[in-house]
């Protein structure tokens, strides 16, 4: 898995595709999603607590400093759909990410917000929730995904 690369221009482009990247979270009702999720390599992710387009903020070239305790809670991923499985994160994360503009802000989430930081981070880390799982979870998600992938071929297939 790759890392994202940094934001480098602040251009309507990217208003753009932050505002497609905020509609299709909401959509799939999800709570976060980030640029490779979206087929764009780039460190930029949106979220928003409730899944809701009022409470959506953009987060560009994230930083993120984690603390407090380890939760275990379930998690799952737009990206992979079915699979969810209990991860671990800290309770408290504050994140140090640039706006549309370019301006830097500083925020300090706690709970499933902490999390959606966490989560979002690794996706432009290239990681996923499957690289974090148990190993029995890691197992059944393997099979889950070969199911997905499957699936994916006998739809291509039937569209071509
Ligand atoms: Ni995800």
């Amino acid at each position: 898995m790759t890392r994202a690369k940094p934001v480098e221009v602040f251009d309507d482009s990217l208003r753009v595709l932050a505002e497609r990247m905020i509609e299709i979270m909401v959509e799939t009702k999800g709570v976060g999603l980030a640029g490779p999720q979206a087929g764009v390599n780039l460190r930029i992710f949106v979220a928003s607590i409730d899944g809701t387009k009022e409470n959506a903020r953009v987060y560009i070239n994230p930083a993120i400093k984690v603390e407090g305790a380890v939760v275990t809670n379930e998690e799952g991923c737009l990206s992979l759909p079915g699979i969810a499985g209990k991860i671990k994160r800290y309770a408290k994360c504050t994140i140090t990410a640039q706006d549309l503009n370019g301006n830097e802000f500083t925020e300090t989430g706690e709970g499933l917000q902490a999390r959606i930081y966490q989560h979002e981070y690794d996706h432009l880390e290239g990681r996923m929730i499957k690289d974090r799982l148990g190993t029995a979870a890691k197992i059944r998600a393997k099979r889950r995904l070969k199911q997905l992938e499957e699936e994916y071929e006998q739809t291509h297939n039937e569209n071509s």
